[in-house]
């Protein structure tokens, strides 16, 4: 099950004797040669298929994985099951793979896709779904496999996870919120009722003709922007709109998706003339019964809304998304508040600015943490639209003596900015960190895995979190690793010190995780809150680290290797094993962050460690010289 799948989808069936569910993966050929010896199916439907073209544009590599290769395994799987059946119920046996109309390509104003239209996918998506196609017919050619394909046009209607452009709108205009629409809205695409296209998939695996396939399609064109418009109009309708005078003053016109194909429209006589199938809802039907489903049902969405995904547009290049902007609603003037000034972080964040928005950097000595009404009086003379939480208390080691500080700071006094950001109805950005995990995991570690802190410093930011998320829903809490920068103290200028009269360093080399570079955070926390403040950010906890990984060694090596060819001295690294280098506070062995979950809801992705240490190794030579020359 991916982000879109939904058990509670499933709750009218869960009771049904017809009905088992099996969580797999379908790359997973041992699972399905189990599943298809316990079950013994006489059809297969095959509907696995992460289906998002914007998700593809920025992170195609699933799309390969589950739609070309999950096709093929699945196929595989059915071969070896099917050979196997007795004659009669081989003959009788059928495998519908469920395709796209996007593998035909695009369309001018004129012409429909019919069954023998070439394939021309433009986007990963579509051409995953076109090779899978490919790979079903010589199943069947091949191998004789009884297989049939369909290629629906868009589908739309209950159960539709909140990304897709008809759930998005309708439940972004239920919020007043901004509704994002490509490019001038005049992308025309082939509306089709879910139930519609399920009465269709039935038909077609009853009474289709292996070999074949079929097109479904509702003969319902629109522009996207007809179809927002008659979302606006219907909920106006039904439920006035309380900041806007009509919903259609939320219209967002957004920066094109790359290669946005024009038209798709779809011949669906084979269907309907062979297997006399007919779409029993109009648009105008089909919508208002979608729009009734999603109002009558925000305990199905509003989970997912607050959770994974939060109503924001995917699937556009990073430099778009910073370009994004809503129309139609008026710019918030408030400055946002840095807290932490003198921080590694806070610091590369006052340089970057938050393009044109005010801001305003405090310190300790303007906004202690651990003074309630010192943070108060910051908010109320400042007036903040928005709150990045730099400050911390640091120092892990130390922590383990000054546990109380810690926990002042780093809990205590996230949970007091949480608090105002609560009353003030803006939002806050927080940083935390990989220690509060324990390293134990094998592989990266993702946003839900239990938190379970070695030392002081990692439990204090854990608390931290918790208790944001208990107060505040408008909060991003991004967990970050291995802080650097060519401010403040860090790995980088403790080696470069140490390497001014040493010529052996004994560095640990068991420990992996990803230098982060603070000018990299600081641009993220530029694109996040640009977005916050538009109204179409996701809120939630997000893992941000630099891209690659490497150990502490390494890092060390990285350094040296670079700082000598910038002419600086290098002493030999030995690698050595933490027991060699005892501390008073447990580090983690694994710090590595699974940073997908930001890349998918922000576009983002941080770039290779190693280049950006090769950039603060410049700065530190620029302020080194800068220094030396004054
Ligand atoms: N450094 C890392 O390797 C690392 C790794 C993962 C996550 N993080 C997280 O990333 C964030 C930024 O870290 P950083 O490396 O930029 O930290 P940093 O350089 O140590 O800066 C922390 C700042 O917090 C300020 N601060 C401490 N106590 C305070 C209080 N009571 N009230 C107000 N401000 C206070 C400090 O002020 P003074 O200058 O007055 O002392 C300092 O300027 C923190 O949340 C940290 O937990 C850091």
């Amino acid at each position: 099950m991916t982000y879109a799948a939904n058990l509670n989808s499933l709750a009218l069936v869960a009771e049904s004797s017809r009905y088992r569910f099996v969580e797999g993966d379908i790359c997973d050929s041992c699972l399905l040669d189990e599943i298809f010896g316990n079950f013994k199916p006489d059809a297969v439907m095959h509907l696995a298929a992460e289906s998002h073209v914007d998700r593809s544009i920025t992170g195609s590599a699933d799309f390969i994985q589950t739609n070309i290769v999950g096709t093929y395994t699945l196929l595989e799987a059915t071969r070896r099951y099917w050979e196997g059946l007795p004659e009669s119920r081989k003959r009788e046996f059928r495998f519908l793979h469920v395709s796209t109309d996007e593998v035909y390509g695009s369309l001018d104003a004129e012409g429909l896709f019919s069954e023998t239209t070439a394939y021309s996918p433009n986007s990963p998506y579509a051409s995953s779904k076109a090779s899978a196609d490919h790979l079903v017919n010589a199943w069947h050619h091949t191998y004789g496999l009884p297989v049939l394909i369909t290629n629906c046009s868009n589908n739309y209607g209950p159960y539709h996870f909140p990304e897709k452009l008809i759930p998005l709108v309708i439940l972004n205009a239920l919020e007043e919120k901004p509704l994002p629409v490509y490019g001038k809205g005049n992308n025309v695409r082939d509306w089709l009722y879910v139930d519609d296209h399920a009465r269709a998939l039935e038909l077609v695996l009853r009474r289709g003709v292996p070999g074949e396939k079929y097109n479904i399609g509702g003969r319902n064109e629109r522009t996207n922007l007809e179809v927002v418009e008659a979302i606006c109009d219907y909920l106006d309708e039904k439920i006035p709109a309380a900041t806007v005078e009509c919903r259609r003053d939320l219209i967002a016109f957004v920066a094109d998706r790359p290669g946005h194909d024009q038209r798709y429209a779809i011949d669906a006589t084979k269907l309907e003339d062979e297997l006399g199938w007919r779409a029993q809802e109009s648009f105008e039907t089909g919508l208002r019964k979608t729009v009734e489903w999603y109002l009558a049902n925000e305990n199905w969405w509003r989970p997912l809304r607050s959770g994974i995904y939060g109503g924001e547009r995917l699937g556009l290049l990073a430099d778009d998304k910073v370009r994004v902007k809503p129309l139609g609603r008026r710019a918030d003037k408030r400055p946002i508040l840095v807290v932490g000034r003198h921080g590694q972080v806070a610091q590369a964040l006052d340089a970057r600015g938050f393009d044109g928005v005010p801001h305003v950097a405090l310190g300790r000595d303007e906004i202690d943490l651990t003074d309630p009404g010192a943070v108060e009086r910051a908010f109320a003379a400042h007036n903040p639209g928005l709150v990045v939480n730099a400050a911390a208390y640091t120092a892990v080691d130390k922590a383990e003596s000054e546990r109380d500080v810690a926990f002042a700071v780093n809990s205590d006094g996230a949970a007091i900015l949480a608090r105002l950001c609560a009353e003030a109805k803006i939002p806050l950005i927080h940083i935390s960190t990989d220690y509060v995990f324990d390293g134990t995991k094998s592989a990266p570690y993702v946003e839900d895995d239990p938190t379970a802190p070695l030392n002081v410093y990692g439990a204090s930011k854990a608390e931290g979190e918790e208790a944001i998320r208990g107060l505040l829903r408008e909060h991003v809490i991004l967990r970050t690793s291995w802080v650097c920068s060519s401010t403040g103290s860090n790995f980088v200028k403790t080696m470069l010190r140490l390497a001014e009269n040493r010529d052996e360093l004994n560095v640990v080399d068991d420990q992996r995780g990803a230098p982060t570079f603070a000018t990299d955070i600081a641009d993220a926390i530029g694109v996040i809150s640009a977005r916050l403040l538009g109204g179409d950010g996701a809120y939630g906890t997000f893992h941000l680290a630099g891209s690659g990984e490497t150990t502490w060694c390494g890092f060390a090596r990285e350094i040296f290797a670079r700082s000598s060819a910038r002419g600086m001295r290098s002493p030999n690294v030995i690698a050595i094993p933490t027991s060699d280098y005892p501390t008073p506070a447990q580090r983690p062995m694994n710090s590595r962050l699974n940073c997908r979950k930001i890349k998918d809801a922000y576009g983002i992705v941080l770039p290779d460690w190693k280049i950006s240490l090769g950039q603060c190794l410049d700065e530190l030579l620029q302020n080194a010289d800068m220094e030396g020359a004054s």
